[in-house]
């Protein structure tokens, strides 16, 4: 080994001199023969290329409409998840691309454009002619959601985006076109145990005239098979929530573990804006935990359509959300929604909302609200009704099973105001009871979760590493709540279905590699994890 170590650095050092020889005489050739002289600039940007941090970007989506009312005919709708946030200790340059080249083809021909690329737009700045906009508003996390659009050809077979050293293909969809009035885009579900909350909402959902779009990552196996028999029923639809990952890509390059805004929970809600872009009338984004009851109108659309006429064209129109405490039974063969309404007590406490948009008022959200208020657009407080937060659901084997008394509960502003009528809780009761009913779903009843354990892990863990931060005032103390902020022990006795998804290596192209996940499923053999 050592001889060996000793007699190569003469080779080595008779070959680098070969090497520069070689490259002097080349560039000497070359000045005779053309009169160019190379400057030390051109020796030097070829090094500046090399040593430019890298640029990925996983696409959570890529839509394509025939037609739109507000992106217009034959636009592409790209969310990605880029890490354009440069890490503290990094020496690296950081490449700053200005646009996103992409190329369609169909059947007879092909186009290549380019849309621009807006790198820091500041919280409350508003750019004019804005195309690919940031959704993420800040910067505490280094990979950042980003929407771009850009017009195509008739009849899309094929788009690739492009860089300066080759191209990748991309897959696409073309997004539903059947006509909805309301959709309620459901925030990711991970670790989730709360089937009770979950029938409280979907039996609602169904009652006021909304569709139920939920995400999943992951949830107590029971559970996920009690929520596949409602989707089978027409109730919702289960939309797999995949991970972003780079593979083969160093950490210290892009971290998708640690350095994404929860779960990407801002990319799936612009997912669900862009995926019912042209066929419902509203949106709205709540997690499972935010039950907004109509309160003005028999009906959500109603609702919102008077809330929103007579008023300036609006981006989106804000509810505000009053916690709640709900008692409910942890014996499944004793679940009443009856019961769970009369038990809802108001702890006068108020959150941070969400929002209800016309979806051709907006192209992306963030998780509260939109980063930016699009040009020419208002939005409208809504101070007519709020959301009802169920902050606290507590599993309790105290509730009298034979008690036939049903109490409205109170809207939160001490009148005599109550949030939904004696006559539509008969009716969530009645359409629950329906569906106990059914023999698919009264098999999966006994076997629901009776004790919640990944609950309390998870509100112990975004105490301890997120909300102390964040309402104690020590923001600069935050650190990204990554998808991975919170490992879960497993345990030995609760199994969970989880998302997977194919994801492969690229090619790396300059300034930017893309990166997606094929065939999204669930699986029983992850475990249960955050993401
Ligand atoms: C392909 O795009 C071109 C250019 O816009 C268009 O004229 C042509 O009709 C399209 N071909 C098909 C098969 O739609
Ligand atoms: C749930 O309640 C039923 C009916 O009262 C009872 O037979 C069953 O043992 C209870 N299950 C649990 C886990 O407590
Ligand atoms: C959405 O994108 C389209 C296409 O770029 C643009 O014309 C429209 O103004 C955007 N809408 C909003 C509300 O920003
Ligand atoms: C309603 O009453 C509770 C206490 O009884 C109080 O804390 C709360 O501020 C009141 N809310 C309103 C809107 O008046």
């Amino acid at each position: 080994m050592r001889a060996l170590l000793c007699r190569r650095p003469k080779k080595i050092t008779v070959l680098v001199f070969l090497v520069l020889f070689l490259v002097w005489l080349f560039i000497t050739i070359i000045e005779f023969s053309f009169g160019l002289t190379v400057t030390t600039d051109d020796l030097i940007s070829p090094m500046k290329i090399v040593k430019a941090r890298e640029l990925k970007a996983f696409i959570t989506s890529a839509y394509y409409y025939p037609t739109s009312k507000s992106l217009g005919n034959n636009a592409l709708a790209l969310v990605l998840s880029i890490n354009l946030v440069k890490p503290p200790t990094s020496q690296l340059f950081s490449p700053d691309p200005t646009e996103l080249v992409i190329m369609a083809k169909n059947e007879t021909s092909s186009v290549q454009v380019s849309t621009p690329f807006l790198r820091y737009i500041s919280f409350m700045s508003k750019v004019k002619n804005q195309k690919n906009d940031r959704v993420t508003p800040h910067e505490v996390c280094q990979i950042i959601t980003v929407f771009a659009t850009a017009q195509l050809l008739p009849n899309v077979k094929s788009i690739h985006m492009v860089g300066n050293n080759g191209m990748s293909e991309i897959p696409f969809t073309i997004p539903s076109y059947s006509k909805r009035d309301v959709v309620v885009c459901t925030s990711p579900l991970f670790v989730s145990e709360q089937w009770q909350n979950f029938l409280f909402a979907v039996h609602v959902y169904r009652r006021f005239g909304a569709h139920m779009n939920l995400y999943l990552i992951s949830a107590v196996t029971s559970f996920y098979e009690l929520m596949k028999e409602y989707e089978r029923e027409g109730y919702l639809k289960i939309q797999p929530w995949v991970k972003v990952d780079f593979p083969g890509v160093s950490r210290t390059i892009a971290d998708p573990h640690n350095q994404i805004e929860f779960r990407n929970q801002a990319a799936s809600q612009t997912d669900c804006l862009l995926q019912f872009k042209e066929s419902a009338r509203f949106i709205t984004f709540l997690d499972l935990d935010d039950v907004l009851i109509p309160k003005l109108a028999p009906t959500y659309a109603e609702e919102f359509q008077k809330l929103m006429e007579g008023k300036n064209k609006l981006a989106y129109i804000f509810y505000h959300k009053e916690n709640y405490d709900a008692i409910t039974t942890r014996n499944s063969s004793k679940f009443s929604l009856k019961k769970m309404f009369s038990s809802l007590e108001c702890k006068h406490k108020r959150e941070t909302g969400k929002i209800v948009v016309d979806p051709r008022n907006l192209n992306y959200t963030w998780i509260h609200f939109p980063p930016i208020l699009p040009n020419g657009l208002e939005k409208y407080e809504v101070t007519e009704n709020v959301i009802t937060h169920l902050k606290t659901i507590i599993w309790s084997d105290k509730q009298d099973p034979s008690s036939r008394i049903l109490i409205e509960p109170p809207y939160f502003d001490n009148s005599s105001a109550k949030i939904i009528s004696s006559r539509g809780i008969m009716d969530i009761e009645d359409d629950l009871r329906k569906m106990i009913r059914k023999p698919r779903i009264r098999k999966i009843f006994p076997d629901l979760p009776s004790t919640h354990y990944y609950t309390d892990l998870v509100v112990k863990c975004y105490n301890d590493r997120y909300y102390r931060y964040h309402y104690s005032g020590r923001i600069g103390e935050i650190k990204c709540p990554g998808p991975q902020l919170c490992g879960f022990h497993q345990h030995p006795k609760i199994k969970c279905t989880h998302v997977d998804a194919t994801h492969k290596p690229m090619k790396t192209l300059h300034p930017i590699t893309y990166y997606y996940a094929t065939n999204p499923r669930f699986t029983g053999d992850i475990g249960c994890y955050s993401h």
